[in-house]
């Protein structure tokens, strides 16, 4: 597995997004999904990517099944700021949107989550810490102070910022160094391209690309939204409602046909671009699959041609925002 390295430790290129095995994506089943973070470490995919919102921190738990044995061989990042308890707890609630989506980034509740996160997990440290929303009714310097105190502590050995424009990591940045910017990026998500990207790698910052694979959307496995179990939160999604999705089907043709070329998958072509973005970027595509895991580890050594880039680059943008207005507006624009 090729290399890339956050807050000076050297991790697997592509990392595992666990999400899915709790929250929000089909059928959670924990047997198949710790077998899934077993192979992972065999795999070289060491850097692991949760929250405590996913499921309610049933995530986190779901990783101190096995983190005990294998700790050191990990480098776990972990993210606060939604509100967990009082906010989308269930699918269903994912799904119909019916519970407020809070943010808070006060001093005061990131201590209170940074200590049960540590229970949860059953570990003493997270190698990565993430603001997972910006909170708009707190001063990032103020969040960032708390989240050094953190890293003073020994709780946390890095900070991150998920969904944050480049001024306010800049902002953030003078607090405290920022190690790692999580957004959005994938081939139907390509706004941060231009912006964030290149800011990162100027600052010397890592950028983890959440949702490579247009979750799930880009491999061309789903058909149809009728493909998804009621409960599924992409039903929510509005590049996955039935009025984007045949227009949207095109960007997987195109993926498709870079694929054919290198006898790829369309997910692995997904996964290479991201990759392509620059030796700062670390994607952490999702799955509670083993299958999917091996498929998408080999992405780490597909060497996609300029003109492959240059073809994946002109892609008509997605037909359809990525959220919901109700979750945009957390997002720092
Ligand atoms: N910071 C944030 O706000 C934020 C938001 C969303 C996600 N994230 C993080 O980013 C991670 C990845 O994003 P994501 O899970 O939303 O989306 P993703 O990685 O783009 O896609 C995940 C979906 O793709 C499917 N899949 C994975 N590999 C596949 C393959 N080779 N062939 C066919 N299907 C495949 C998975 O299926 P199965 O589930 O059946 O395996 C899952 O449904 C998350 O797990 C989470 O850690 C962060």
């Amino acid at each position: 597995m090729i290399q890339r390295s956050i807050n000076g430790v050297s991790i697997g290129a592509i990392g595992l997004g666990c999400m899915g095995m709790s929250w929000a994506y089909g059928t959670p089943d924990n047997a198949q999904s710790v077998a899934v973070l077993r192979r992972a470490l065999e795999l070289g995919v060491n850097h692991w990517d949760t929250a405590d919102l996913y499921g309610s921190g049933e995530n986190e738990s779901l990783l101190s099944q096995i983190l005990p044995e294998v700790r050191d061989q990990v480098f776990l990042a972990t993210k606060f700021g939604n509100v967990y308890d009082r906010a989308m707890t269930s699918h269903q609630d994912l799904v119909e949107m019916n519970a407020p989506w809070i943010v808070d980034g006060t001093p005061e509740y990131a201590h209170k989550c940074i200590d049960r996160t540590l229970k949860r997990l059953g570990v003493d440290h997270v190698d990565l810490y993430y603001l997972h929303r910006v909170d708009a009714r707190t001063p990032i310097e103020e969040t960032v102070g708390a989240m050094a105190e953190m890293v003073k502590a020994g709780k946390v050995k890095a900070l991150g910022l998920s969904e944050v424009s480049t001024a306010t990591l800049k902002r953030a940045n003078a607090v405290h160094p920022i190690a790692a910017v999580q957004n959005e990026c994938s081939l139907w998500t390509r706004d941060f391209v231009d912006t964030v990207i290149p800011a990162c790698q100027e600052m010397g910052i890592a950028f983890v690309p959440y949702s490579p694979l247009g979750r799930g959307f880009l491999t061309g496995q789903i058909k149809s939204v009728d493909d998804l179990i009621v409960s599924d939160g992409r039903r929510n999604h509005p590049r996955f409602a039935e009025e984007n999705f045949a227009a949207n089907m095109r960007i997987v043709e195109t993926v498709r046909a870079v694929a054919r070329r290198h006898d790829a998958t369309p997910a692995q072509v997904a996964i290479a671009w991201t990759l392509s973005l620059g030796d700062h970027v670390a994607p952490i595509p999702g799955t509670k699959r083993v299958k999917y895991l091996e498929e998408n580890a080999v992405a780490a050594s597909l060497s996609l041609t300029d003109a492959d880039v240059a073809e994946l680059n002109s892609i008509t943008p997605a037909s359809g925002p990525r959220y919901l207005e109700t979750a945009m507006a957390h997002t720092n624009r």
